[in-house]
């Protein structure tokens, strides 16, 4: 039987990528696209994962030095809940597009533990379902801030600073809009992954970490501003801010050819603020579209890319 709760959710950053792995904030938002994840009793004798969207298809390993990076990542789940020897098949039901910046990753993650919660009755809380989709995260693209499993748990708009110490508690608030705010998300289609950029961005700043704090320090307070202007609903002031955000994200070298293309065009059809979303390095990009909102879904999809129209709050 499908249990459609057994979901994570696919996410938006809307400022402070990047620089939330260096403890400054971010702010991220829920999109309507998720994962399902479905878990069934077998007698194969072990754990047989299948994506059929993805033609994935593999037995999990036992042991976790056999594994590639991909089993090890969704490994520590059955570890962890102690099922590695349980004879199970999973069938994972993907929304979120791969490698895009939309928080597939941490929303597949969260969908296959809602699964097993569900299947075994575990009566885990959300907060222990974050907790290990933060762990998986964390294997996934090294030095995860714990954003994108916050985003794919919940599934709220929040504004999250990550914890200053390992073992303490992240700052996660939610927010609370006093209207939708519209937007377009350009899907480049180019595949980009998190553990790359973020590897990048991480080499840049052990050659000259002052310069690029003060990057991170920027992102940081135009991303408080940025709450500010959500909460007042200042659209002309939350797209400025979105614009310099993706200056800044360019300066730390995390566009591409793709997302400059797509940004450009949104902005040229009228979005008040364009920025990449995520990690970057392709995957998507975000505008801030009030008016003109089909003008620039159309513009993006004319020039080859895939368009969503989705509102947050
Ligand atoms: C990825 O969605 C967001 C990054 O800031 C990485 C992270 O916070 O873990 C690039």
């Amino acid at each position: 039987s499908v249990d459609h709760r057994a979901c994570g959710h696919g996410k938006i950053i809307l400022l402070g990528e990047h620089a939330v792995v260096y403890g400054s904030h971010a702010v991220a938002a829920p999109v309507p696209l998720a994962v399902r994840a479905v878990a069934q009793d077998t007698k194969s004798g072990g754990v047989d994962m299948f994506i059929p969207r993805w033609g994935v298809e593999y037995r999990l390993h036992r042991d976790p030095a056999h594994r590639d990076s991909f089993q090890r990542s969704l490994g520590i789940i059955f570890d962890e809940l102690q099922l590695t020897d349980r004879s199970m098949r999973i069938e994972v039901f993907p929304n979120v597009p791969r490698a895009m910046g939309l928080g597939g990753s941490a929303a597949m993650a969260v969908a296959v533990i809602r699964a097993l919660d569900q299947h075994y009755k575990l009566n885990l809380s959300d907060e222990e379902i974050n907790a290990l989709a933060f762990r998986c995260e964390e294997v996934a693209h090294g030095s995860a801030s714990g954003i994108d499993n916050t985003v794919a748990t919940y599934g709220k708009p929040l504004l999250y600073k990550r914890a200053g110490k390992k073992g303490e508690a992240p700052m996660v608030q939610e927010l609370h809009l006093p209207k939708r705010i519209p937007l377009v998300i350009g899907i480049s289609g180019k595949e980009s992954l998190t553990a790359v950029t973020v590897g990048k961005v991480r080499t840049a700043w052990q050659r000259n970490p002052a310069l690029y704090d003060g990057i991170f320090q920027q992102i940081d307070a135009l991303t408080l501003q940025g709450v500010e202007a959500m909460q007042q609903y200042d659209l002309e002031r939350l797209g400025d801010l979105m614009n310099i955000c993706h200056g800044l994200l360019n300066a730390l070298r995390v566009s591409s050819w793709e997302v400059e293309e797509l940004v450009q065009i949104a902005r040229e059809h009228g979005a008040l603020g364009a920025k990449l979303t995520g990690g970057g390095g392709g995957g998507s990009i975000v505008a801030l579209c009030p008016q003109n909102r089909e003008k620039v879904a159309a513009a993006i999809r004319d020039a080859g890319y895939q368009a969503m129209e989705v509102d947050i709050g």
